[in-house]
């Protein structure tokens, strides 16, 4: 009995698929058909796949081609599964022509030739759901600019900006109307300085837009909620941009820990920062500078309020300024007290800092080194090293390519797939507004 072996992602399935595992069938007598998992496929980059493993496997079984359906999980289990099932020959579309020649120590490699006109990624393509136009003036948003170009859904629509110097070319419609950009647009990103926000956010959501807004949303809770309030009333998504919360070894992170690996929470340490020259910061506008608790204050509190919560019982703020006359502040540490934990961040925009997250608990602790807002490495730690663990995952695009791919299946069904709670995008607004009215703030 010869026996065939093919792998594949089988999003939306489609009739190239169905000709390649008819013609790997008649290969041999018994065809393996393995399905690629979902972590595996985000881990070699294929962020937008839209159906679920389950549905994809199921959507196989039912054409009945398969005599064993089989899940890939991991780099390097084509080798193992050659040799467990006994396979005399491995076959793919020749779109992989010569990548899995590798294999040909173990069995026969055969590529078929690709139905030519359809894959997956056109499917994907065809249902464009978000036309996103992009609001500010920063060098960041070139970040999006090139992140968009991975995630299938998503075009670009254009972008307003002040300084069209800096994206020309960028986008078909550049300008410094947003009402223009609102036309061509279904959703907006916003990265325009935080004091801007609410009325663009609020702009954008009234004219019935989705919107992703880098945090802050808006710099007072009372803000915040009425344009949560608004976005419900008027049917569109509303949610912080901040592309931490989408990188996959934050998001693992949360889990390990809530998982229970490090015992009870009892203090959450995150410090973000990052060096400016301060004779350069001084000669500058500063109105149009991001300080530091609004450039940073939302990144660091995030793993504070997403592992302790939003309820603690008192806060306190010491804040350094650039200047005695200005109230630029370069510089802030705060402790959140709660019941039984205790949690400090400490920011900075102009003061440099080792830029690391410690959880600890009562049987270990987490450790992510700097900068960890963009790591794809985090450890466990506990008192015998030899226990310690170590956990890599591929970060895509510092996160933001995450970010925008859940943008769009939020939007495609029309509810919040978010992982950050409407409790600390308030939370976040709450903070900025109690550091403007220097509520529990000391200067020093
Ligand atoms: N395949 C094919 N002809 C097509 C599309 C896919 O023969 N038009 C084959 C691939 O070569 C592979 C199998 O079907 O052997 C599964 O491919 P998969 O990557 O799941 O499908 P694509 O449509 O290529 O997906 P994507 O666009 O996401 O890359």
């Amino acid at each position: 009995m010869k026996t065939v072996i093919t792998y594949g992602t089988y999003d939306m399935l489609h009739h190239g698929h169905i000709r390649l595992l008819e013609r790997a069938k008649a290969l041999g007598d018994y065809l393996i058909v393995g399905v690629t998992a979902d972590d595996f496929d985000k881990s070699r980059g294929k962020i937008n796949v839209r159906q679920p493993l389950e549905e994809r496997t199921e959507a196989i079984r039912r054409l009945g081609i398969a005599d064993k359906i089989i899940i890939e999980q991991y780099e390097g289990q084509k080798i193992d599964d050659i040799i467990n099932y006994g396979v005399d020959i491995f076959t793919v579309g020749s779109d992989w022509e010569g990548y899995f020649d590798y294999l040909k120590e173990y069995c026969d490699v055969v590529y078929l030739p690709r139905t030519v006109g359809i894959s997956s990624t056109e499917i994907r393509e065809k249902d464009c759901m978000v036309e996103l136009g992009l609001v500010g003036d920063s060098g960041y948003l070139h970040k999006i600019i090139n992140e968009s170009q991975y995630v299938n859904g998503l075009k670009l629509s254009g972008v307003c900006t002040k300084k069209p110097e800096k994206f020309s070319g960028a986008a078909e419609l550049i300008t410094d109307s947003f009402n223009e950009l609102l036309d061509s647009s279904n959703a907006i990103y916003v990265h325009a300085l935080p004091e801007k926000h609410y009325e663009l956010v609020k702009k954008a959501v009234l004219a019935g837009k989705h919107v992703l807004c880098e945090s802050p949303i808006a710099l007072s809770k009372a803000q915040c909620g009425e344009l949560f309030d608004l976005a419900d009333k008027n049917g569109v998504i509303l949610t912080d941009a901040l592309r931490t919360a989408y990188s996959t070894a934050y998001h693992r992170l949360l889990l390990v820990i809530k998982s229970g690996c490090i015992g009870d929470i009892i203090s959450v340490d995150s410090v973000c920062t990052s060096l400016k020259d301060h004779t350069d910061l001084q000669k500058k506008d500063l109105s149009s500078l991001w300080n530091s608790i609004t450039a940073w204050g939302p990144t660091a509190m995030l793993p504070i309020f997403q592992l302790l919560g939003t309820d603690f019982v008192h806060k306190d703020l010491t804040s350094h300024y650039i200047d005695e006359t200005s109230r630029f502040d370069i510089f802030n540490k705060a402790a959140f007290y709660y019941p039984k934990a205790v949690a400090s961040m400490k920011v900075g925009n102009g003061v440099k800092s080792e830029s690391e997250l410690i959880i600890s608990g009562t049987k270990g602790y987490v450790y992510v080194p700097a900068p960890w807002w963009k790591t794809d490495y985090f450890e466990v730690r506990y008192e015998n090293p030899a226990d310690n663990k170590r956990y890599f995952y591929q970060l895509d695009g510092e996160g933001i390519r995450n970010e925008l791919a859940t943008f769009v299946k939020s939007v495609e069904r029309g509810q919040n797939d978010f992982s950050i709670g409407r409790n600390v995008s308030l939370k976040i607004s709450e903070v900025m507004e109690n550091f403007a009215a220097d509520t529990d703030v000391r200067v020093i």
